[in-house]
């Protein structure tokens, strides 16, 4: 082991396992947490399968509840594990036109994408900074660049992570700190991501990335202390497609993308 532990949300499938995966090559301690302890054990399994002797924690936890990154802070520190690097990746998507989704959804989307990002990052990186080392990951993504109909809340979710991050980047570096944060804006990739969103049926799903692919792009640039990651050149064109165009286009490009009949 490198004594270096790794805290992962998300983890159990899509592109936190890869994250996991890319930690757990390193030698990290992983501490792998998402909702459901059966397929936390799974990604447990497959990850001592490929790396003997690897150093693996579960904790399932519910994102969507408001407390849980204080109990999640709570059992990290009674377990006396130092958290060197922390990924918030867990997150979801709802589909279709505002006025037609479900508000609890989109509460509990914006509860697990935006506030509990903004929680866990604040209890962990007070640690990394006092220690002046550490570093985080946070998963946005191209539709952080993009009003999104269709995913309205989803995609504002992710411009939070965006320029919460590249915010707080800037602080980082007035401060002086050595700590790092990184965010990473995956294009449409290949997970359970549409799935759960009821985004089968849409172009934007048809084409995705592969998840190792995403997660190995992003993790390098955590592990370098660059400021963001554009897997893939799809997510590369996405992005300075959206330097150049004005948001009402965008937002016909992605409704086109988005729209379940458009397939
Ligand atoms: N796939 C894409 O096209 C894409 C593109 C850009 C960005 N992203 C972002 O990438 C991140 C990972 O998503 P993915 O694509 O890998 O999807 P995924 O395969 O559905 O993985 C989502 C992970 O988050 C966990 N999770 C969901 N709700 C949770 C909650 N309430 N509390 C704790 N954990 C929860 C899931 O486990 P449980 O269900 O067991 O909790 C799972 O481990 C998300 O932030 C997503 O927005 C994805």
């Amino acid at each position: 082991m490198n004594d270096q532990t790794a805290l992962i949300t998300g983890a159990s499938s899509g592109i936190g396992f890869e994250l996991a995966r890319c930690f757990a090559r390193d030698d990290y301690r992983v501490v792998l947490v998402a909702r459901h302890l059966d397929e936390l054990k799974e990604a447990a399994r497959l990850l001592h399968q490929e790396f003997e002797g690897i150093d693996i924690v579960l904790l399932p936890f519910d994102l969507s509840l408001p407390d849980t990154p204080d109990k999640l802070y709570a059992e990290t520190t009674a377990r006396g594990l130092q958290i060197d690097a922390l990924v918030n990746d867990a997150g979801f998507g709802e589909t279709g036109y505002f006025s037609d989704t479900d508000v609890d959804t989109e509460m509990a989307i914006i509860q697990v994408n935006v506030a509990a990002v903004v929680h866990l990052t604040k209890l962990y990186l007070r640690d990394m900074v006092a220690r002046n080392a550490g570093r985080i990951l946070q998963v946005g993504s191209i539709a952080s660049f993009t009003p999104s109909p269709c995913q309205a809340v989803y995609a504002a979710t992710k411009a939070f992570v965006l320029s919460f991050t590249e915010a707080v980047q800037h602080e980082l570096k007035q401060q002086h700190s050595a700590v790092t944060m990184t965010v990473l804006c995956p294009p449409p990739t290949d997970t359970n991501f549409f799935r759960t969103a009821h985004a089968e049926n849409t172009r934007a799903a048809q084409h995705p990335a592969s998840a190792r692919e995403v997660a190995e792009e992003g993790y390098d640039t955590l592990m370098e202390g660059g400021a963001r990651s554009l897997p893939t050149m799809g997510a590369k064109v996405n992005f300075f497609t959206s330097l150049l165009l004005p948001d009402s286009m965008l937002a016909t490009i992605m409704n086109n993308q988005l729209h379940p009949a458009h397939r």
